[in-house]
């Protein structure tokens, strides 16, 4: 379980340019829930999303996984949790053009220390997974920006997280791609991986999988 107290997250604090992202957020998330964090541009979605993905660190508040306080976690044990236990999806795909499929989605098991042929199979899987096995050669330049996000799918799963973060999933894929994404989502889902999505599009409002629409307006938590 996510278990988020009292968390506040002020930026450039004790200057002219402060400013109170997030104001008191109390939140529990279930173990192999999906979430749907709600908001518009500026509601504080991804800074809540960066915090739980240990990218940044809170101004004060705890957020513990499975009971322990991650925001106090010294910034080489924070890697160490990311590259295990979660998989990032972003809306700008953040993936290396100039590389292959596969060779992107092995680069999230580099901190792991896999030998190659247990990588080799962790990536075919996720790729299969993720529907872009038939692409695995081919450069992330060469794809559309459908492929784009499956591989983004496969990078994110390889290491087998039990948390996925999608921050603004669909904000640049078309309906059809987006309803792909959904269905990826909710085969995740299926795999008892927690999933939290921050996002504005309504696509999201009323899918069966998805366990709860937490509303974030002006970085706090509406009921
Ligand atoms: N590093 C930062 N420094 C200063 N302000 C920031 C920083 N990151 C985000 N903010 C501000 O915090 C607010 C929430 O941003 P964000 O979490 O990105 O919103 P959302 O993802 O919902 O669009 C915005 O007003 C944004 O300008
Ligand atoms: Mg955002």
């Amino acid at each position: 379980m996510i278990k988020i107290t009292n968390l506040n997250k002020i930026f450039n604090e004790n200057t002219k340019r402060e400013f109170h992202a997030l104001k008191n957020i109390n939140l529990e998330i279930k173990n192999s829930s999906c979430v749907i964090l709600k908001g518009i541009s500026g509601s504080g979605k991804s800074t809540l999303l960066s915090i739980i993905g240990t990218l940044l660190k809170p101004t004060s508040g705890s957020i513990e996984v499975e009971n322990e306080n991650i925001a106090k976690l010294p910034d080489l044990h924070s890697s160490k949790f990311r590259a295990k236990e979660l998989g990032f999806i972003f809306q700008s795909y953040n993936l290396f053009d100039t590389l292959s499929v596969k060779d992107n989605v092995s680069i999230a098991l580099i901190p792991l220390g896999f030998n190659q042929k247990q990588i080799d199979e962790m990536v075919l899987k996720a790729l299969e997974l993720a529907n872009i096995s038939h692409k695995k050669e081919e450069l992330v330049y060469n794809l559309s920006g459908g492929e784009k996000q499956r591989c983004a799918i496969a990078r994110a799963i390889v290491n087998n997280p039990k948390i996925i973060l999608c921050d603004e999933p669909t904000a640049n894929l078309d309906y059809d791609n987006s309803i792909i994404f959904i269905e990826t989502l909710k085969m995740l889902k299926s795999l008892n991986k927690t999933i939290i999505v921050a996002t504005h599009d309504p696509i999201f409002d009323n899918l069966d999988f998805v366990d709860n629409i937490i509303n974030i307006k002006n970085g706090i938590i509406c009921e």
